[in-house]
């Protein structure tokens, strides 16, 4: 809950911006107070006089407006709230922040401010995966702001799949909500110092789904727990952490920047795009396969009882394609083998297969408990060797293996 939280919110023009409608039916619900902040390009999307109904309080959009400045002015705003929340956030926005432009109003607040600043970048593919854009996120997050996305899906202007979704108003929202019950008002978390410091750890995490028609798809019962654990450990050594999570009850690690994607040809495409990387470990249970076409409506039952024929084709293998990489591969490249059987001989065939350094191979039968469970027992094996784990928790697990590679890059 946010009871009594004053949240300000800056809206930027992008279609995502009608998303930002729903976010502040969610804040205003769980008890916080929203102002807002357009800008000139959020109003060409959707209108001052709708934010302003879901508000309840005047909406901003002018920085030299005598009666705002005169009742509030742009200091004030940018002090009188425990969170500044963009979202959208555009590329445009974005790079005015890193610089610290200030010519309109938004940007003037932005500016201004010393509480926690959480951002929300929407924007085409493309503009994301630009070397400038990545700069800036690189930058915003130096600078010590927290960002929430994009995620990867279908953009709803052009059509185009790719990263750069903004992320759902129900994700901010709890993003907004763990930041302020671990932040107080005026402090932003540093970013912390450690052995990974300067080192990009690029994660992959949870389970994919795989659509078989709209409503329904195939999944697997991975938790998620182990590889959020680890880029919660990499962001605790230093490290910048792209962990790139299929759907999964865990909360974002805080200090990562998480993409949130379905199917595993989403995760291969936020993968890629996330490269170059000191260090790769995909700890997501990546479907196998998928549902050779997906029905674009609900498969209905046949009236003779039939069920339907489903085929499947196989998925890209993400660790393959990384382990493989020609040109970006990370120095080191870490994969998961959850096997039910024959594990040392199944996890040394992946380990050449798929081109990794190391092998974390674990026995996933369902009267170990290890699947949704608390612990793990690992047995982590090498070209040259295998490396005995006792069972410990999957914080530890995670904790002695972002140890491991820390030690291997000094
Ligand atoms: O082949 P298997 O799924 O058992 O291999 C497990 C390892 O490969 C894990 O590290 C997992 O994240 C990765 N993997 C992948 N893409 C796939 C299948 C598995 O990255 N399509």
């Amino acid at each position: 809950m946010l009871t009594d939280k004053r949240v300000l919110l800056i809206i930027s023009g992008g279609i995502a911006a009608y998303k930002s409608l729903d976010l502040v039916r969610r804040l205003r619900q769980s008890g916080c107070t929203v102002t807002a902040i357009m800008t000139s390009g959020a109003q060409q999307f959707i209108t001052p006089l709708a934010v302003g109904a879901l508000t309840a309080t005047p909406v901003y959009t002018e920085l030299f407006d005598r009666e705002a400045e005169q009742d509030v002015g742009h200091i004030r705003l940018a002090r009188d709230h425990d969170m500044i929340v963009v979202a959208p956030a555009t590329a445009d926005l974005m790079a005015k922040m890193c610089h610290g432009l200030a010519d309109d109003l938004a940007t003037a607040v932005l500016l201004a401010s010393d509480i926690p600043i959480l951002v929300a970048p929407a924007m085409n593919p493309k503009m994301w995966s630009n070397p400038a854009t990545q700069r800036n996120v690189a930058c915003l997050k130096e600078d010590g702001k927290f960002l929430i996305g994009p995620n990867s899906g279908e953009m709803a202007e052009s059509g185009e799949s790719g990263v750069g979704r903004m992320a759902e108003p129900f994700e901010i929202a709890d993003a907004i909500e763990s930041h302020l019950a671990e932040t107080t008002p005026t402090v932003v978390d540093p970013l912390p110092v450690g052995p990974l410091s300067g080192r990009h750890i690029l994660i992959t995490s949870g389970p994919t789904h795989e659509p078989i028609d709209p409503v329904r798809y195939i999944a697997n019962r991975s938790s998620g727990k182990q590889g959020h654990a680890i880029a919660a450990a990499a962001v605790a050594a230093g490290a910048r952490v792209t962990l790139i999570s299929g759907p999964v009850e865990q909360p974002d690690p805080i200090g990562a920047s998480v993409i949130h994607v379905q199917t595993a040809a989403e995760m291969l495409s936020a993968v890629s795009s996330a490269l170059p990387a000191d260090v790769a470990i995909m700890a997501a249970a990546v479907a196998d396969w998928r549902v050779a076409s997906q029905d674009s409506n609900k498969i209905k039952k046949d009236a003779n009882g039939a069920p339907p024929a489903l085929s499947f084709v196989e998925n890209p293998d993400i660790l393959a394609s990384i382990g493989n990489h020609p040109d970006q591969r990370p120095a080191l490249v870490v994969g998961f083998a959850a096997e039910t059987q024959n594990l040392l001989e199944n996890a040394r065939g992946k380990l050449q297969r798929k081109g990794a350094d190391w092998i974390l191979a674990n026995d996933v039968s369902p009267e170990t408990g290890i699947m949704g469970g608390d612990t793990n027992t690992i047995r982590l094996l090498s070209a040259e060797k295998v490396e005995d784990w006792p069972s410990l928790s999957k914080d530890d697990v995670a904790r002695r293996l972002i140890d491991k590679i820390a030690a291997t890059l000094a």
